[in-house]
């Protein structure tokens, strides 16, 4: 796939995900064989007034590349100005415009979902950004506003008259938040009715379903956020079987710790000890999704401050269950 002048070397994508995807996580999910990482959203208005922590957000590691960065914003002059300071100041490869955040913060701000209630705005708001960037622009929406306002076909012909490089879908409204399922027939709808590439999105819990996504549908990529959570694998196992058919086998659980130590390693260089251990309880209950006899170990991981704690709680775990599935 072809998103601008940039090459994806498979059509496997992390999606954006808030409060998970910085550098640490997108590192690993690069190197478990990403086509394209996705980073959190940034606000443009947070970039413009030079918010310490919004601009961090804009670091990008070489290694990463390519990445696409998402800014939000609801109106045209600082979202244009934000986009800008992304050309010129980051080694992001791609601009995304933030067109699906269903939360009310964002929206009442007419940023994130907000825009999708209005195909003139995406036009003249996509077009502004195009003309002001070197960059490639691409657009990451939901469907509709509720299912009485579906105008995805509609939206994403917009994103693509004023120059978008391409549009990602998520099968659901912003009404539905996280509810429901998502709708890939109206993504299927998407595909027929434009020619820029097309990354569906939702729900897609295993890599046989990725190629089906991909087959049904004949979407240009497809774009995976929570079953990647605490799993790269998913990511892997994805690639390898759009490329060659085969599954992957599941990581171990040691595998999967190792992993989780590297997340932590990586998050404590760009955040410090204190804010790594916090961040990483969440995803260490994300890493040990699916592995048995986890009780103790997660009610423990809200108490870990430290790297050393985290580890030796971890490892501990690993060596006990190895212990047990070597008598059994
Ligand atoms: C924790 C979390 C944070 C998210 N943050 C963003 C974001 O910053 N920008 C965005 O466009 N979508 C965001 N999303 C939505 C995802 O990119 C994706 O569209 C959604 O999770 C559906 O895909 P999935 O079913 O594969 O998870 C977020 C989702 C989650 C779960």
């Amino acid at each position: 796939m072809k998103i601008g002048d940039i090459t994806l070397k498979n059509p496997v994508v992390l999606a954006p995900m808030a409060g998970v995807c910085n550098p640490a996580f997108r590192l690993i999910a690069k190197e478990f064989g990403a086509g394209l990482v996705c980073a959190e959203m940034v606000s443009d208005k947070g970039i413009l007034h030079e918010n310490e922590r919004s601009l961090k957000m804009l670091y990008v590691d070489e290694r990463e590349k390519p990445l696409s960065l998402q800014i939000f914003g609801g109106e045209r002059e600082s979202l244009v100005a934000a986009a800008k300071y992304v050309d010129k100041n980051t080694n992001a490869d791609i601009i995304d415009i933030n067109m699906g955040c269903p939360v009310p913060k964002i929206t009442k701000c007419d940023a994130g979902a907000k825009w999708l209630l209005d195909p003139d705005k995406i036009y003249e708001m996509v077009a502004a950004t195009v003309d002001a960037v070197q960059k490639p622009v691409t657009v990451k929406m939901r469907i509709g506003w509720d299912e009485d306002h579906i105008y995805a076909v509609k939206n994403a012909q917009a994103v693509e008259r004023a120059g978008g490089a391409a549009v990602a879908v998520h099968g659901r409204t912003r009404v539905q938040m996280y509810e429901g399922v998502a709708d890939w027939d109206i993504i299927g709808e998407v595909k027929k009715n434009v020619s820029i590439p097309v990354i569906g999105n939702g729900d897609i819990s295993s890599p046989q379903e990725a190629k089906d996504r991909m087959d049904q549908y004949g979407v240009d990529g497809v774009m995976i956020g929570r079953a990647a959570l605490g799993n790269p694998w998913m990511l892997y196992r994805t690639v390898q079987y759009l490329q060659n058919g085969i599954i992957a086998p599941e990581p171990t659980a040691r595998e999967k710790m190792n992993i989780c130590m590297l997340h932590m390693d990586r998050l404590i260089d760009l955040k410090g000890e204190d804010v790594a251990a916090r961040e990483m309880r969440k995803h260490t209950a994300w890493y040990l999704k699916g592995l048995p006899q986890t009780g103790s170990v997660r009610n423990a991981i809200n108490q870990m401050t430290t790297r050393e704690e985290m580890s030796k709680l971890l490892f501990d775990y690993v060596d006990q269950l190895e212990e047990v599935q070597k008598i059994s």
